[in-house]
């Protein structure tokens, strides 16, 4: 049995804290964050950004730092980082609404998106990111990899900040989402022939041995499509200037 090196598989740090000069922000930009080990989340976020464009938004795209070593990171075959900037605490907290990016692990978020949400008991005490609005759009290997659980699971993070979730819905999508020709559940036989998503946020399966026609077609209008939707959702809103709403906040009336 080999023994390992606790020094050498030590994960690095988590980035979340390394401050670049936050960039301001126009009001109603959407915050599109992702964590992406493969890529799949990353494709579909550059389809969620058109979305938001074809409705008139504007959309910013980070990545959420990574955690573990990269000796890790090799062994899981994981290719070199996306090109998105990294999200910092203080460029987070300018934006009123948010997509984020969630590639599952064993239903959940994976550690290194709960390593920036861990980060922010700041934002939780202070109420800074509460009556924000936020969706989820998700990728998993398998059908029953769980695609609505791991939306399911951001839940409770995004309830203790006091955020507004926005499903997919079926609005525009159900006639997508019961596109029960394009549901045929073996990867192997037809690549292009299984899809997923779901009312909760719009997803991509990938297989085991995720292959480059992933997500396919289908999943990745649907992913347009609740950019779209997300942005015309949020558009609604009239943001408080926020100057004074981060005033209000540091000084809670009692
Ligand atoms: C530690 C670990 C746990 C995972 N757990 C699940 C799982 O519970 N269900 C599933 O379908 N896929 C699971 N996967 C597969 C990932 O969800 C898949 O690689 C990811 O969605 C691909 O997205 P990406 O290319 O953006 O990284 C897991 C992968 C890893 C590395």
């Amino acid at each position: 049995m080999t023994t390992m090196d606790p020094r050498k598989e030590k994960p690095e740090e988590a980035k979340v804290e390394i401050q670049e000069k936050p960039k301001e922000v126009k009001e109603g930009t959407i915050a599109i964050i992702i964590y992406s080990m493969y890529g799949h989340i990353a494709r579909m976020a550059e389809e969620e950004a058109k979305g938001i464009t074809d409705a008139g938004g504007e959309v910013d795209i980070y990545q959420v730092p990574e955690t573990l070593s990269d000796t890790i990171l090799e062994k899981m075959h994981a290719p070199p980082k996306e090109k998105y900037k990294m999200i910092t605490l203080d460029q987070m907290v300018k934006y009123d609404a948010f997509l984020f990016g969630v590639p599952t692990r064993y239903g959940n978020m994976p550690g290194q998106w709960k390593a920036l949400w861990d980060a922010t008991g700041k934002f939780w005490t202070t109420g800074a990111l509460a009556g924000k609005y936020a969706g989820v759009f998700v990728s998993t290997s398998s059908l029953g990899g769980g695609q609505e659980m791991t939306v399911a699971n951001m839940m409770s993070t995004l309830v203790h900040h006091g955020m507004i979730f926005v499903p997919l819905g079926y609005s525009r999508t159900a006639d997508l989402l019961g596109d029960m020709n394009e549901v045929h559940g073996v990867l192997e036989v037809d690549p292009g022939s299984l899809f997923l998503g779901s009312p909760w946020g719009a997803g991509t399966v990938v297989g085991v041995k995720p292959k480059d026609e992933r997500p396919t077609p289908l999943e990745l209008r649907i992913a347009r499509i609740q950019g779209q939707l997300f942005c015309e959702t949020v558009s609604r809103v009239k943001f408080k200037d926020r100057s004074s709403a981060a005033e209000s906040r540091a000084q809670p009336q009692v």
